[in-house]
């Protein structure tokens, strides 16, 4: 099955960084599996990676979502920094980044004001993603932090936050979660592959014991926390892993090409 192999380069590249990755990337992409690959560039440069899309069969997507539409009361909602949904769409992106931890963490910090006393949720975040004719894909991040881990709740918490996915009264069209246990992001941690499967196995059947209508083909699980050029090809071949998301090792060129061309 064709699997997702996604970059998240948080913010991180700049111009030069860019060309000099996509005169790599282009030459020496080899993806017989046809996997979809999808770059998360920094918002500003989304423009200058898009130039390379179509030379390299990639997708587009943004980071986070952070405003657009309407307060909770129905007026307009006006941010200063804000990015909407219809930015993204109006600049290739195809897909979008709900729910990381690193986001999560300042999500009360990140609309404060007379108006809002709280941070977007993260339905509320997929709901914006979702509005308007020509919606995004979400790729909704979840995930337990270390001391969940220690304390045996990893399933507690995995299971509460896809309630913010799987209750809301608009559905994405695909349900895509990216399972990335906060402490194996950027530590060179990983969980077993056993222990990967299984979660994601429990993911998969936690978002059908919550929405009965859906069937188990409507819904990937993708792995992020370390992923790179040694655990990807077991990683992607573990049962349940529909693809990976992949944050340092998507910014070495060479590392990330490889990757992308992994024979599964
Ligand atoms: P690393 O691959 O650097 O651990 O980051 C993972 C991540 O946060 C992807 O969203």
């Amino acid at each position: 099955m064709k699997k997702i192999i996604a970059a998240n380069w948080k913010n991180n590249g700049d111009k030069k960084f860019i060309k000099n990755y996509f005169e790599y990337f282009s030459k020496n992409l080899n993806n017989t599996n046809k996997n979809e690959i999808i770059f998360f560039p920094p918002d500003l440069y989304m423009d200058q990676v898009d130039k390379y899309k179509k030379q390299s069969n990639f997708r587009l997507g943004g980071q986070t979502l952070n405003t657009a539409g309407s307060d909770s009361d129905g007026s307009d909602l006006v941010l200063t920094s804000g990015t909407s949904s219809e930015m993204y769409i109006d600049n290739g992106c195809s897909y979008i980044l709900i729910g990381h931890s690193e986001i999560r963490q300042f999500s009360n910090f990140l609309i404060d004001g007379p108006k809002m006393d709280r941070g977007l949720t993260e339905s509320e975040t997929i709901i914006l993603a979702l509005q308007g004719s020509d919606s995004l894909q979400v790729i909704f991040c979840v995930g337990e932090n270390e001391d969940d881990k220690n304390a045996g709740d990893t399933h507690t918490i995995l299971s509460e936050q896809l309630d913010d996915l799987c209750y809301l009264k608009v559905k994405p069209k695909k349900f895509i979660v990216a399972y990335e246990p906060v402490w194996a992001i950027g530590s060179g941690k990983i969980p077993t592959l056993e222990d990967i499967s299984f979660i994601h196995r429990f993911i998969k059947s936690s978002i059908l014991e919550k929405l009965s209508s859906l069937k188990e083909k409507d819904i990937m699980v993708l792995y992020g926390g370390s992923v790179n050029l040694k655990n990807a090809k077991d990683i992607l071949c573990a049962p349940h892993v529909d693809g990976v998301l992949i944050g340092g090792a998507s910014l070495k060129v060479k590392e990330f090409t490889s990757i992308c061309n992994l024979k599964i």
